[in-house]
């Protein structure tokens, strides 16, 4: 039944966004294996129209428990079951995935982004953030770092629906490799020599919440990372200027699972050439 669904929903995805996704989702293998079986997505042009890369978001996490709302719910019992209720830097709020759109939509059209790269959510609660952001690029590697055991297994989770749906990402003639995602439980104070490795390309950090402490660790990993790698900073912008190397390419606001914040498109500096 929940097969039937999903194939109900890509059929009506597919026939009203014709450019999005070509019709070569895997019927047979459905057919024959039931619920668990794949179901290729193919995009054919990593559209920068957020409307359309919602429709396939969507189309992968249809159910409630892939939803922020369940993700939240799971980080307040976490929290109120290991006594951490009151610790403010593992509060729970999500950007929306349109939000992701525009801004990789920004990154690529604005400013150039190269095919592949690795991107990293700091503090990825559920991972919908890496899961819309590598339906908007064909970044090779996809790496979060969550705190919450409970919330790094829900990441776990809906890695399994992503990879129900067999993303397919060709651009520029031919398909590419497959994104790997890589979701570690820890702690983002302990990265060694706060460096991110491999080295990344694109940063989100959801800060909105994150103590000093915790937000220096941020403000180092920045620095300590490439020139040209973006940021994707929510509510706290890092500090820019030539001390630290960063510089803030623009600045919007954006809606968010709780409210309105204002996000940060932020640039580790390039040597002048
Ligand atoms: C506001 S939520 C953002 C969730 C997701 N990245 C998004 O934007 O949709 C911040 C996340 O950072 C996590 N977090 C807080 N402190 C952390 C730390 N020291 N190391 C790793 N994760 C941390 C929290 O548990 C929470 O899931």
């Amino acid at each position: 039944m929940e097969a039937e669904t999903r194939i109900a929903d890509l059929f009506s995805l597919y026939s009203a966004f014709p450019l999005l996704a070509s019709a070569s989702f895997g019927d047979d293998s459905l057919a024959s294996s039931g619920s668990s079986g794949s179901l290729s997505l193919t995009i054919d042009s990593f559209s920068t129209e957020p409307v359309l890369l919602q429709k396939a978001f969507d189309s992968i996490f249809c159910d409630n428990e892939s939803s922020w709302e369940a993700a939240q719910n799971v980080s307040r019992n976490s929290r109120e079951e290991d006594g951490l209720a009151n610790t403010t830097s593992l509060g729970y709020g999500e950007i929306l995935p349109e939000a992701v759109f525009t801004i990789m939509g920004e990154i690529k059209e604005v400013h150039g982004l190269e095919r592949g790269g690795v991107v990293y959510d700091l503090g990825s609660g559920s991972g919908r953030v890496l899961f819309a952001a590598c339906l908007a690029h064909d970044f090779r590697l996809s790496k979060g770092i969550e705190y919450i055991e409970s919330l790094h297994n829900a990441a776990l989770r809906n890695l399994n629906r992503w990879k129900k749906h067999d993303v397919v990402t060709p651009e520029d003639g031919g398909p590419v490799d497959r994104v790997q995602f890589d979701f570690v439980q820890g702690d983002i104070t302990k990265i060694t020599t706060f460096t991110l490795s491999p080295a990344p390309t694109v940063v989100f950090c959801h800060a909105t919440l994150f103590d000093n402490d915790l937000f220096a660790c941020v403000q180092l990993i920045s620095e300590n990372s490439p020139p040209g790698t973006f940021f994707v900073m929510i509510t706290k912008p890092l500090r820019t200027g030539l001390v630290t190397g960063i510089e803030t390419l623009s600045y919007k606001q954006y809606r968010m699972s709780w409210g309105h914040a204002t996000v940060y498109l932020q640039r580790r500096m390039k040597p002048i050439e």
